[in-house]
Formats: C-alpha cells, sequence, structure tokens
C-alpha cells in the first residue's frame, strides 16, 4: 500500500490499511502472491484468492512486485458542488493595495527605504503602517530601485486586542485599566504593555512552521517587523484615553451592532478593544491595484472546494472541485486521525498531501485566469475539525480520544509560506473558528452563509456527510450537533457503492407492480455501482414498493428479490438484469447495506431529535430545514423524509443550499465585517454531546425502524 501512495496513485483506503474494508484489492502478479491472512480470507471470494486478488495493504514484500490495480481500487474523480446559494456581500477587503510613486532617496533626504514607504502611505492615504513582512522587506530594496520607485504595496488589516464584557458604558484610563461605570467598581485591567504585546483573544497567529505551536501572542513574529517607529504625530488606530464606545465608533468597528436583531444569540453584550495592525504582506513593481485576489477553500473529508475571488469586487473567478488525496490514509475521520496518530512522520506525510494538492489547484487556477500565484494575497479555509487540525499539523491525539477535544476554538490566521502554500511572499492563511471535536469552521461557515442564524422561528441545518453536523436555531438560542452518520453515503460500507462518479447510479425508481427498476446513471453510463443519493433512493422505493419492511428486512415472500449463489438475499439494480443473473457480476443491494442505510439514517434523526428535545420543541414547530453540503444537494427531500431521516414535514419546508461551507468561506475572505461577525456567531453557538443525551440510546433504536407507511 505504500509503495503504491508513494508512487502518487490514489487507491482506495476506506479503513485506512486495516484490512477490514476490502477496497484496495489488487492483482499480484508473476504467482508471487503469498498464502492470504485472516483478514483477506474475510474480504475477498475463494475465486479472488485463486487468482491472486489480495488486499494491498496487508502486502509485505522485500523485493520488486509487479501488481495490477483494477479501476475498481482507485479513487474515482467525482461528481461535486463546489459552490451554493449566494447573496450578494458588501466587499470589505482585509487587504488593499496602494499605488505608490515615490522620491528617491538624496544626500539630503536620506531617510530608510521602509521609512520613505510608510511615510508615503500615510501622506497619499492616511495609512498609518506599523509592520512589514520580513521576507518582503529584505526584497524591498531591490524592488523600489528595479521599478523606478513606482511601486504597488498590498497593506492587510487584522485586529486584535481584549474582549471585554461591557453591558454598560466603560472608559480606558491611561494606566490602561477598564472601568465600569453606571455604579459598578470593578476595574479589568487590560495591559501595561505596549498593545503589541498585548495577549490576543480575538485571534491566534502561528509561528514557527509545520511544527507550530499555538502563540497566544499577537502576531510580532519572526516572520515579520514591527515598527515601533511610528512619527508621533501619526493618528494612532486606537486611542487608549477614549472610552470604549467612542474607540468603536472612530474605527469604524462597530459592525457587530447589525446581528442583534435575533434575540439572546445575537445580544452582544462585549466589545473588543481592537487595535488595528496593519502589514505590508507584498510589493510588486508598477501599478497592480487592479489585481488583488483571493481563494476561499472548503476543506472537505472527501473532497476539496476551492474558490478564486477578486478581492477588490467579491466576484467569483473561477473554481475548482478536487479530492482529498488524505483519501489513501482512510476515508473516514477517525481512519485518519488513527494514522496520523501513529508517528510524526504519518502526520507529516498527511498534511503534505494535502498542501501539495491545494497548491496544485491554486497553480492550476491562476494559470486558467493568467494570474500570478504571488497575486493571490490570502486564503481564508474552513473544514470539519479533523480536517482542519490535520491542515495546521496539529496533534490529533486528543481528537481521537475521548471527550474528542480540539486543539483551539479560536480563529486562525498563519503566514502561508510556513505550511508551505504558495502565494504572495507575505499572504496569510485565515481559519475560523471550530466549535468542538467534531463541529468544524465549515458548520460555522455554513450557517453563517446560510443565515440559519438571522432566521425568524425554529429552522434546522443540515450538512450531511461521514459525520453529520446539524443545528437547530429556535427562537433564542443555537445549538449544534455532530452524530457519527459514517460513510454509507458515500458509497463506503454498500456492497456495490461508490462515490458519485461516471456509471454511479443516481436515481431510482422502482414500479410497484413489476418491481421493475428505473435507473439514472451518472454520465448516463453502464451501471458499475451506487452513489449515496441512488441508495437513498432504492431504499425508499423498496420500501413504498413493499419488497422492505419497516425493520428493513427483505419480505421474502416478495418476487422482487433474488438470491445469489451464497444464499443472500439481493434487489438487483440493473434492469437489464434478470433473477437468473443474481450472482456479484449484477449491481444490487443486499440486507446488509439496508442495514447500513439504517444506521446513518438513525444516527441523523437522533440528532434532530434530541435537538428539538433540547430545545423543547417539537417537529410540528419546524419551521424549515436547509440542507447544505454537497450531497445535500443531490437527494430528493422526499425520500429523505420517506425513510424517516428526516421528520414528517412539509416539503415546501425543505431547502437546499449546495456548498454553503465555501460560499461562507469566501465571505469571510471578502469582507473584515463579516470576518468579525461569523467569528461572534461562532461564539454563540451551543454544543451538544449526543452520546451522554439521557435519550440516546433510545431514540437510536426508534430511529432504526422506518416511518409506518409513506407514499
Ligand atoms: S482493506 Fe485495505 S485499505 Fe481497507
Amino acid at each position: 500500500m505504500k509503495a503504491i501512495l508513494d508512487a502518487g496513485i490514489g487507491i482506495k483506503s476506506i479503513c485506512g490499511g486495516k484490512g477490514t474494508c476490502g477496497k484496495c484489492r489488487i492483482l499480484i502478479l508473476d504467482n508471487k502472491a503469498l498464502p492470504p491472512n485472516t483478514s483477506e480470507l474475510k474480504a475477498l471470494s475463494n475465486d479472488e484468492i485463486k487468482n491472486g486478488v489480495r488486499l494491498a495493504c496487508q502486502q509485505n514484500f522485500s523485493e520488486s512486485l509487479n501488481v495490477y490495480i483494477p479501476a475498481s481500487s482507485l479513487t474515482e474523480e467525482q461528481k461535486l458542488q463546489v459552490t451554493g446559494a449566494e447573496e450578494k456581500v458588501e466587499v470589505e477587503p482585509i487587504i488593499k493595495k496602494y499605488f505608490l510613486k515615490l522620491d528617491p532617496p538624496t544626500l539630503s533626504d536620506m531617510k530608510s527605504d521602509y521609512f520613505r514607504l510608510k511615510e508615503a502611505l500615510f501622506n497619499n492615504y492616511s495609512l498609518n503602517v506599523n509592520k512589514i513582512d520580513n521576507l518582503v522587506l529584505k526584497e524591498m530594496p531591490k524592488i523600489l530601485r528595479q521599478n523606478n520607485w513606482q511601486v504597488t504595496v498590498s497593506v492587510r488589516t487584522s485586529f486584535v486586542g481584549q474582549t471585554l464584557p461591557l453591558n454598560q458604558t466603560s472608559s480606558i484610563s491611561q494606566d490602561g485599566t477598564v472601568s465600569k461605570d453606571l455604579g459598578q467598581s470593578q476595574t479589568t485591567p487590560v495591559s501595561q504593555a505596549s498593545p503589541l504585546s498585548q495577549p490576543s483573544s480575538k485571534s491566534q497567529t502561528l509561528n514557527g512552521g509545520q511544527t507550530s505551536t499555538v502563540n497566544q501572542s499577537l502576531p510580532v513574529d519572526q516572520t515579520s517587523h514591527v515598527d515601533k517607529t511610528s512619527p508621533k504625530s501619526w493618528p494612532s488606530p486606537v486611542n487608549q484615553n477614549s472610552t470604549v464606545s467612542i474607540l468603536n465608533e472612530q474605527n469604524g468597528l462597530n459592525y457587530l451592532s447589525d446581528i442583534d436583531d435575533i434575540g439572546d444569540i445575537n445580544n452582544l453584550n462585549e466589545f473588543k478593544n481592537i487595535n488595528e495592525i496593519n502589514e505590508i504582506i507584498f510589493i510588486e513593481g508598477g501599478n497592480k491595484t487592479n489585481d488583488s485576489y483571493g481563494i476561499a477553500i472548503d476543506l472537505g473529508t472527501t473532497k476539496i472546494a476551492v474558490l478564486l475571488v477578486n478581492l477588490n469586487t467579491g466576484e467569483n473567478i473561477d473554481k475548482a472541485g478536487i479530492m482529498n488525496p488524505q483519501i489513501s490514509f482512510g476515508e473516514d475521520v477517525m481512519s485518519r486521525i488513527n494514522y496520523a496518530m501513529q508517528s510524526a512522520s504519518n502526520l507529516e506525510n498527511i498534511q503534505r498531501v494535502v498542501i501539495d494538492q491545494i497548491n496544485k489547484a491554486i497553480e492550476e487556477l491562476c494559470q486558467k485566469n493568467n494570474i500570478k500565484k504571488e497575486e493571490v494575497l490570502e486564503i481564508s479555509l474552513v473544514g470539519n475539525t479533523a480536517m482542519h487540525h490535520l491542515f495546521l499539523g496539529f496533534d490529533v491525539k486528543q481528537l481521537g480520544l475521548s471527550p474528542f477535544v480540539a486543539v483551539t476554538s479560536e480563529s486562525i490566521e498563519i503566514k502561508a509560506r510556513e505550511l508551505g502554500i504558495k502565494i504572495a511572499p507575505g499572504g496569510y492563511v485565515y481559519l475560523l473558528p471550530v466549535i468542538a471535536g467534531f463541529v468544524g469552521s465549515d458548520h460555522v461557515a455554513m450557517l453563517f452563509a446560510s443565515g440559519i442564524y438571522k432566521e425568524a422561528g425554529n429552522v434546522i441545518g443540515i450538512d450531511i456527510g461521514t459525520n453529520t453536523e446539524i443545528v437547530l436555531k429556535s427562537s433564542n438560542k443555537m445549538e449544534s450537533v455532530s452524530t457519527a452518520s459514517g460513510p454509507a453515503f458515500e458509497g463506503a460500507h454498500i456492497k456495490y457503492g461508490m462515490r458519485a462518479a461516471p456509471g454511479a447510479i443516481e436515481r431510482v425508481v422502482i414500479d410497484k407492480d413489476t418491481c421493475m427498476p428505473k435507473i439514472q446513471t451518472i454520465n448516463d453510463k453502464d451501471p458499475i455501482g451506487i452513489c449515496g443519493s441512488g441508495i437513498l433512493d432504492a431504499i425508499a422505493e423498496m420500501l413504498k414498493a413493499k419488497i422492505i419492511d419497516r425493520r428493513g428486512k427483505f419480505i421474502s415472500q416478495s418476487n422482487c428479490i433474488c438470491k445469489d449463489d451464497k444464499g443472500e438475499l439481493r434487489y438487483l439494480l440493473d434492469p437489464k438484469a434478470s433473477k437468473k443473473t443474481c450472482d456479484s457480476s449484477t449491481v444490487s443491494i443486499t440486507q446488509k447495506d439496508i442495514v447500513e442505510i439504517q444506521l446513518a439514517k438513525s444516527a441523523i434523526r437522533t440528532g434532530i431529535n434530541i435537538l428539538l428535545e433540547s430545545a423543547g420543541i417539537d417537529f410540528t414547530q419546524i419551521d424549515k430545514i436547509i440542507i447544505a453540503g454537497a450531497f445535500g444537494s443531490y437527494i430528493d427531500p422526499k425520500n429523505v423524509v420517506d425513510i424517516g431521516m428526516f421528520p414528517k414535514i412539509d416539503l415546501k419546508k425543505i431547502f437546499q443550499v449546495g456548498n454553503a461551507a465555501a460560499v461562507g468561506a469566501k465571505m469571510v475572505l471578502v469582507s473584515k465585517s463579516l470576518r468579525a461577525k461569523a467569528e461572534e456567531i461562532a461564539k454563540k453557538i451551543n454544543y451538544l454531546e449526543l452520546t451522554v443525551f439521557p435519550t440516546f440510546t433510545d431514540n437510536f433504536v426508534k430511529s432504526t425502524l422506518f416511518p409506518e407507511e409513506s407514499n
């Protein structure tokens, strides 16, 4: 397996090499197949073993070996939903470009290059720059002189400071203490030191490359030069003698105020004493003010959505949907965590493959659109907590063990180059906060972009995947759960399951009278397997056609099923097949497949039920269900209700919004107000641990059953 992966071949590995999924079948050539081990005896048929088929993950060879990897063992290209429903957002760039024509130095004007640049930015644009990336500083003299002192400077603004619990007027005194008025004599020390050495509660900046540890200090890092010599006459971005509320207005940072229209969850009785860091992250020759680009990424367990965005206009320039190459280390999150936990080099490997893939996607998108990758100034990335941690190279041991806690639940910004990502020299990657061990920043982005947080009434947001995250926004709170729905919807653990690739059955309708299936396959190819939406359809249709009962059992008297040579019951999905071909060559649904779907749908329904229970409402009070995510875009809501995965609600209340997480990532890329707003919303989400809920087991067992009747 390792040799195949090292050769850059994408081979399926759902179980992460444990020998249990049977998806990594290879043919050992030259009669060199070793006797099968116990895992192979279980996973392979007698014929396969006899013919030299083995599991790649179970092979251990000390000499060269020729193997044949069948297409069915290769990771397939998949139908990917990259974007979703998107409202136009007002652009408030985190990074702005400024064109400068500088006077060259003379014997009577011997200011340093950097001072000259800052002075020009202040004089021309009233911009007080107080930081420059070290690499950019190093290159600056050359760029200034080579371009006749006419350059474009990219300045990134970030905010750092304290979060103060204020529900009354407060002020900061000259000695740096915050006093609360209105009769409260309590004081809170802010800091005696310069604002640039204060701890940040706003975001974390990571230093030190791939083995980074979280540094709670401000981004005064080894890769940047912080200037402390601004002329005294320049206005300070934060006037520490003013009252906090005035500071807020002066800096135009009162962007949190527009979300207090949604009850308690948005009653933001706190205020950020925010300092502004203006950092030069890129200097180019000539006037390049129009060329300002960013990348928004939704890093999924299976797929990665990449958007190339114009930072000046907020428009999407291009997009790419690519596979997450970490699939080769295990299809589900736990398999990857297990792999990464084994050694530092494993962690490095699994981080490297995804970074390489992202670099490749950026490179291709830039090339296609005639953009230099250095012109990409910022990346915003969202993902589930495991993807987030593996991307950053964080230790994931604590994610794999109860109580499954994240390293941090705050937003992070890190120099892209420290991760090996190739964009502008001083460019950053920004990551929204994660909520808990299994509720990541993709969930925050989804509920932010879909607007669930500001919906009236009781609204459920759901992103179906290997882990399904569900949020319920009720009248005064937002609660989220993560439920292990498993990889069945990705085609794993299903006999003929596959991803949504060409040849996958994606739609199934069964004629109740004849039992004959009508199928639709991706790209109208002959059926070679079935993907998640097809499996859901098939189960719902088999229920309606009374091929299976409420418990999910095949009705043995049904004429619609057949028995294969091992005595296993099947419903054949290929309309061309007759019962005579009731063998392994025909795509079909088995009893075990039905059980897998029952477990997956039960996990989701249990999550919904417990959220409703926690909010003290029942399903009749649900005003809306928003289905986000790639898989959610392809499912038929009626079938989802019919099999009981969702409560029986009016279908008009169900909305499919596509990849809202990617849209959320894009929103926080193009607007600093939205970035701050999303971070605030993340703090309002209350995570519920399902398994400790008293009714969890009962709910789960009941939810495995199919509803009484479906139409
Ligand atoms: S059986 Fe080999 S990866 Fe699962």
